[in-house]
């Protein structure tokens, strides 16, 4: 980063959090009176506006599309820990970090905490699908296969950790996931349908296309980042959440034996929301420029359009084919 941008980005920053506390004073200046009172209070809408915008567009940025995994859900919503700084979550591996400016070391370990955060998830996510096919009677291969799926994410979880502590120059490990503890039984929506119909869903979306997607982004990153450590992380990763995400095939595999005609029904059903899983179009981060990010293992927004694209034809594809429906390929 350019001193010039480091110091236009803190101004930026410490512009909402100074707007605040002048208004907190106009507010309280004596003598008060409904002017002062009423102005003070504007101050401190627009800068708490002003706050809730930084905040989003940062995490716009830095929760773009990046490697994912198995996503964690808890009533429907994805989830993962909460930041934290500690030990526990790394393991002794250090990339290159001589060369790098302090923003440019920033963004890698923003991005590698998010993917850490994503992995981290999964660990928990393979727990549950284990719970869900062993209440199912699955066979021991598939549960087998479920627990050394959250073993894999274990590491890459350590691992993403190690390089975004790295990079960032801040102990980053897994905080808590409060909402974990917090499940209780709920009957599910008739729009989620049975057990089968979420476990089929569930395994289209998050597992067959949602690891293979991470597979193929972490392949390809892995193919231009120049830091071999980057390199290897992204190479491990790359060929564990393929084999997630044949997981997820022969999970949907056991469902279609076991689950009958539901099953089947909610695999046509989850075609459809195929559609949906699009990676939207998101701003640059100001400071680094693509090639940047793509010698250190982070794909430009358009290759990752692209591939999400392709991993959504071949999982379309392969589905229908279990089910017997013929699919249009999108042009
Ligand atoms: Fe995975
Ligand atoms: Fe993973």
């Amino acid at each position: 980063m350019t001193e010039g941008l480091g110091q236009v980005l803190l101004v930026i920053i410490l512009l909402g959090p100074g707007l605040f506390l002048w208004g907190v004073l106009v507010a309280a200046r004596k003598p008060r009176d409904g002017g002062s009172k009423w102005i003070g209070g504007v101050m401190m809408f627009l800068s708490a506006s002003f706050m809730g915008f930084l905040y989003w567009a940062y995490n716009l940025i830095f929760s773009s599309s990046y490697a994912k995994g198995r996503v964690l859900r808890l009533r429907g919503r994805a989830r993962v820990a909460r930041r934290a700084l500690g030990e526990g979550w790394v393991d002794g591996v250090v990339p290159e970090v001589a060369g790098l400016t302090p923003w440019q070391r920033t963004v890698l370990g923003e991005a590698w905490r998010y993917s850490a955060s994503l992995e981290h998830a999964s660990v928990p996510a393979f727990a549950k699908l284990s719970l869900k096919l062993t209440a199912l009677g699955a066979p021991s291969e598939l549960i087998e296969a479920c627990h050394l799926a959250a073993l894999d994410e274990v590491r890459h979880a350590r691992r993403c950790f190690a390089l975004a502590r790295a990079y960032a120059g801040l102990p980053w490990t897994a905080g808590a996931i409060p909402e974990l503890g917090q499940q209780r039984p709920q009957p599910p929506s008739p729009e989620a349908g049975d057990d089968w119909a979420r476990l089929v869903r569930g395994s289209l979306l998050d597992g067959c296309l949602g690891e293979g997607v991470a597979s193929r982004v972490a392949s390809e990153g892995a193919s231009r980042a120049s830091d071999p450590v980057v390199r290897e992380t992204l190479s491990v990763i790359a060929e564990d959440e393929a084999r997630h995400a044949e997981l997820a095939w022969d999970v949907i595999a056991f469902a279609l034996e076991r689950g009958g005609g539901k099953a089947k029904q909610a695999l046509r059903q989850s075609l459809e929301a195929l559609e949906a899983q699009r990676t939207p179009a998101l701003p640059r981060i100001p400071g680094v420029d693509e090639g940047f990010l793509a010698r250190n293992g982070v794909l430009p927004q358009a290759e990752l359009g692209q591939l999400m694209e392709e991993c959504i034809q071949r999982t379309r594809t392969r589905a229908a084919a279990l089910v017997g429906t013929s699919v249009r390929l999108a042009s």
